[in-house]
């Protein structure tokens, strides 16, 4: 692992499972981190970005890939995409020590950032997957999606041990 990269975990390979039928002209991995999710998306989209907040977790990807941004969420970008996906950091933490996974109070603080962020980047007929847990107070975050007017749905759910991962979809 370099420079606190996150390595593909469950929640990746949920994300994963979940994404590999996608297809469409743009997509964006929000959270690239070691960049596995961002090339499977290279497969079946042509134009592929990924961001992330951690300058040095980009620097040094392992799963290497182009069009990478170093940004909250997607600030810096002013285009569109048909799939956005993330990896969200939702665990519930009094304070944000590790930026890959801590997501604040509720798991909700870093997640509201990326939402009030993602909201300008999706084409009108485009979708947002992200994941979500058990852990945190996932009906907060859907709560949040629907209050941007997106329309939010539970896609898919596994059972680990600890807890449950939660794929939840919002479209315009
Ligand atoms: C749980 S890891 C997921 C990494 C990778 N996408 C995966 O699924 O294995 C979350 C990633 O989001 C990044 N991140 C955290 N807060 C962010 C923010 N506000 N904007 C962009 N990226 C952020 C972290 O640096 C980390 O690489």
């Amino acid at each position: 692992m370099k420079n606190d990269e996150y390595p593909p975990s469950e929640d990746t390979f949920f994300i994963a499972d979940n994404i590999e039928n996608e297809k469409g002209e743009s997509a964006l991995d929000l959270g690239s981190g070691s960049g596995y999710l961002t090339k499977l998306l290279v497969e079946n989209f042509s134009f592929v970005v990924g961001t992330d907040i951690n300058y040095g977790v980009l620097k040094h990807q392992t799963y290497k890939t182009k069009n990478l941004v170093c940004c909250n969420g997607s600030d810096a970008l002013k285009i569109k995409f048909d799939l956005i996906v993330c990896n969200l950091p939702y665990l519930a933490t009094d304070e944000i020590l590790d930026v890959a996974t801590d997501g604040g109070a509720e798991g909700f603080e870093i997640p509201k950032k990326i939402f009030d962020s993602v909201i300008n980047s999706i084409k009108e007929n485009g979708k947002f997957i992200f994941v979500t847990s058990s852990l945190s107070n996932y009906q907060k975050l859907i709560d949040y999606t629907q209050k941007l007017g997106l329309k939010t749905r539970i896609i898919a759910k596994k059972k680990l041990f600890f807890e449950e991962l939660i794929l939840v979809e919002s479209t315009p």
